[in-house]
C-alpha cells in the first residue's frame, strides 16, 4: 500500500514511518525538509520524501491536489490543525483514497467529567488548539458518516520518545526538573500534586496508525484516543521519578498563585495547559476495535526517554550521574 504520510519526520513520525516500512508500506513523507527525525533508522533510506510546505501551498491553492498527485492509497495527516485544512484535504482526496488518517489530540477533550475518559463523553474543548483540533475532528467524522469520506481519527496523549524531553512531573516541558528529583533537591508542586497528564510513547503511536490502516473496515468513522494504560499523578510521577533515581523524594505543595512564581511564566503557562485539563483517558475502545496494546506504562515511556537524555548528557553530566551508582534500566513491555 503507498501511504502518504504528512509531518513524517517529528515526534510521531520518526516512529510511525519505520513501523510502516516494516509494515510493508510504501511510504511517501511529506515535510518542508527543515529537520531530521529524532532517531536514525535504515528505513528513511527507503522512502519517497518530497518538500513541500502546507502553509505555503494552503495560501496558494495547490496543496490537496499536490497530495492526490502523490496517488496514495493512503493518508495520514499528522499535521492538520484547523477544520479549513481538513477540508482542503477531503475534496481533493475523495473517491481517490482507501483511508485516511488525522492525527488529533486528547486535548480535543478539555476536562473530563467521568474519568478515565471514553470517546462517546461529550468534548470540553477550550483554547485555540483543542478547539480548532476538535472542529477538524467532528467535520472529519461527519464527512465519514454523511458522505462515506473513509477517515479515522486518533487522539494521542503526551508523546514520549527517545531525542526529546518528556513532559515533567510539573506538566512543563523543562528538563531540569529531572535534574533535580535526581539530585534530591526540592521539588514544588502546584495544588495537592493530585492533577494529572496522560503520556503515551511513540512507538504506541506509530503501532495505533499501524493498526487503524490494518483494521480500516473497523475504524473508518471512528475516533480513538490513543494513550498508556493509566495517566499519573503529578505527585505520582514526581515520587516514582525519585525513587528511579535512587532518591527519596523531596516534595513541596503550594497553592497555585504561590506555585506559579516559582518557575519561569512560560512553564506555568505550559504547566497551566496540562492541569487544568488533567487527561486521563480510556484505551477500552483502542483496545477492542483495534487491537491497540500499549508496550509502554507512562512511566516506562519517560524513563526511557530520561535515560535517553542523561546518556546523550541533555540532562545531567555523564560523572554525575554515574558516581550516584544507581544507574536505571528500562523494560518496555
Ligand atoms: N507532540 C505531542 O506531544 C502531541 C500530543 C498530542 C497530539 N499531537 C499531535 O500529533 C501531531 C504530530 O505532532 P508532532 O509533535 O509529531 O509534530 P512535530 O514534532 O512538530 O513535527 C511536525 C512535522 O511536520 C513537518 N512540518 C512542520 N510544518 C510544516 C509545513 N508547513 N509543511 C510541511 N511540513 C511541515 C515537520 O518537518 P519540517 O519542519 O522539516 O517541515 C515535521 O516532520 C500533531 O497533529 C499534534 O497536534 C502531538
Amino acid at each position: 500500500m503507498r501511504t502518504v504520510v504528512i509531518g513524517g519526520t517529528g515526534h510521531a513520525g520518526t516512529y510511525l514511518v519505520p513501523k510502516l516500512v516494516e509494515a510493508g508500506h510504501e511510504v511517501v513523507s511529506v515535510t518542508r525538509g527543515e529537520r531530521e527525525p529524532y532517531r536514525p533508522d535504515a528505513a528513511w533510506r527507503s522512502i519517497e520524501t518530497h518538500n513541500i510546505d502546507r502553509e505555503a501551498a494552503e495560501r496558494a491553492g495547490t496543496f490537496g491536489q499536490t497530495i492526490a498527485a502523490l496517488e496514495p492509497d493512503a493518508v495520514i495527516d499528522l499535521i492538520c490543525y484547523t477544520k479549513e485544512s481538513a477540508s482542503g484535504l477531503v475534496e481533493a482526496l475523495r473517491g481517490k483514497v482507501r483511508q485516511f488518517i488525522h492525527c488529533g489530540t486528547i486535548f480535543v477533550q478539555g476536562h473530563g467529567v467521568q474519568v478515565p475518559t471514553t470517546e462517546e463523553q461529550p468534548r470540553n474543548p477550550f483554547g485555540d488548539y483543542g478547539v480548532n483540533k476538535a472542529a477538524a475532528e467532528a467535520y472529519l467524522l461527519d464527512e465519514a458518516q454523511r458522505n462515506g469520506f473513509p477517515v479515522s481519527v486518533l487522539h494521542p496523549g503526551h508523546i514520549v520518545g527517545e531525542g526529546w524531553p518528556p513532559l515533567n512531573p510539573l506538566g512543563n516541558f523543562d528538563p531540569g526538573v529531572f535534574a533535580k528529583l535526581a539530585r534530591g533537591e526540592e521539588v514544588a508542586l502546584p495544588h495537592f500534586g493530585l492533577e494529572t497528564v496522560h503520556h503515551v510513547h511513540a512507538d504506541d503511536v506509530a503501532q495505533a496508525f499501524v493498526l487503524a490502516l490494518e483494521n480500516w473496515g473497523a475504524s473508518v468513522g471512528e475516533s480513538f484516543y490513543i494513550v498508556s494504560e493509566a495517566a499519573v499523578t503529578l505527585r505520582g510521577y514526581a515520587e516514582a521519578m525519585a525513587a528511579w533515581f535512587g532518591q527519596e523524594p523531596n516534595l513541596r505543595f503550594l497553592p497555585w498563585a504561590e506555585w506559579k512564581q516559582t518557575v519561569s511564566e512560560a512553564d506555568a503557562g505550559a504547566t497551566w495547559e496540562h492541569v487544568a485539563r488533567s487527561p486521563q483517558h480510556s484505551i477500552s475502545k483502542a483496545k477492542r476495535v483495534l487491537g491497540y496494546q500499549p508496550r509502554y506504562t507512562s512511566l516506562q515511556a519517560v524513563q526511557e526517554a530520561v535515560e535517553w537524555l542523561i546518556v546523550n548528557e541533555e540532562l545531567l553530566p555523564a560523572s554525575e550521574f554515574s558516581n550516584r551508582g544507581t544507574k536505571p534500566r528500562v523494560s518496555a513491555r
